[in-house]
C-alpha cells in the first residue's frame, strides 16, 4: 500500500503554542466574577477553541443567565472580555513559547514542509507577532473569514485549501477536546498535547516538547 506523503502540519495556537489560553480563562474569570456566575478552570475547558460569544454564552449559561441580557449587552460584555485580554497579551514575549515548539518550527521549514496557523481567535495575529515566529508560518487562516468556529473543520480546511493538499497529507496539532473533533472533521489526523482527560479522541497524544517530525513519520506510517 502506498504511503501518504506529509506535506502540512496545521497548528492551533492558544494552548499549543503558547499558554495563552490562560489568559483567555483569566479574562472570562474576572467577568463571571462581576456577574456572579460560577466559573473554574475545569468548566473553562469548554470553551477552549470556541468563537469569543459562544464562550460568552457558555458561561451564561453556567449561571443559568443566557436570557437575562440583550444582544447589545452580550456583545458589550464580549468587548470588555476581549480589552482585557488585549491587555494581558501584551506581555507575551518569544521566551512564552512552550517548550520544543521553535525547534520543531525549524525543523518542519528545513525539511519543506508547510505550516499553516489554523485559530479561531481573532488576536491570533497579533500573538504571532509577540512570539515573533511569523516567518514559519506559510499561511494564518483569517478567524474572521472562517464561518463556523471548531468543532467545524472550516479553519483546518482553509489551510488545507490554501496548500491544494489533500486532507490525508495534513496533520493538525490541538489542545482541546473541540478542536480535535475539528481536525478529525476535516479528514486529517490529530496530534493532542492537552491535558490527556480532554485528548481522549486524538491519534497521538504527546507534549510539546516531545514533538519531533521522525517519530511522527513512523507513527502516522507517513513520508
Ligand atoms: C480560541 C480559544 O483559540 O479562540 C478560545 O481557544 C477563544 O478560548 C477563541 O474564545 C476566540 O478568541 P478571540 O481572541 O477572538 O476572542
Ligand atoms: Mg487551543
Amino acid at each position: 500500500m502506498e504511503r501518504n506523503k506529509l506535506k502540512a502540519i496545521i497548528f492551533d495556537l492558544d494552548g499549543v503554542i503558547t499558554d495563552s489560553a490562560h489568559y483567555h480563562y483569566l479574562a472570562w474569570k474576572e467577568l463571571a466574577d462581576e456577574l456572579q456566575i460560577p466559573f473554574d478552570e475545569e468548566y473553562n475547558e469548554k470553551l477552549k477553541g470556541v468563537s469569543r460569544m459562544e464562550s460568552l454564552e457558555l458561561i451564561l449559561m453556567n449561571g443559568n443567565a443566557c436570557d437575562k441580557y440583550t444582544l447589545e449587552e452580550k456583545e458589550a460584555m464580549a468587548e470588555k472580555k476581549n480589552d482585557n485580554y488585549k491587555e494581558l497579551i501584551k506581555q507575551i514575549t518569544p521566551e512564552d513559547l512552550l517548550p520544543g515548539i521553535l525547534p520543531f518550527l525549524k525543523e518542519l521549514k528545513s525539511n519543506g514542509i508547510r505550516i499553516a496557523l489554523a485559530s479561531v481567535s481573532k488576536n491570533a495575529p497579533f500573538i504571532i507577532d509577540q512570539l515573533q515566529i511569523n516567518e514559519y508560518f506559510d499561511y494564518i487562516a483569517d478567524a474572521a473569514s472562517v464561518p463556523n468556529a471548531k468543532p467545524f473543520p472550516d479553519i483546518f480546511l482553509a489551510g488545507r485549501d490554501e496548500f491544494g493538499v489533500e486532507s490525508c497529507e495534513c496533520i493538525g496539532v490541538e489542545d482541546a477536546k473541540t478542536g480535535i473533533e475539528a481536525i478529525h472533521r476535516a479528514g486529517m489526523k490529530a496530534i493532542g498535547v492537552g491535558t490527556p482527560d480532554q485528548m481522549t479522541e486524538a491519534d497521538l497524544l504527546t507534549t510539546t516538547d516531545k514533538l519531533n517530525l521522525c517519530e511522527i513519520r513512523q507513527y502516522f506510517n507517513m513520508v
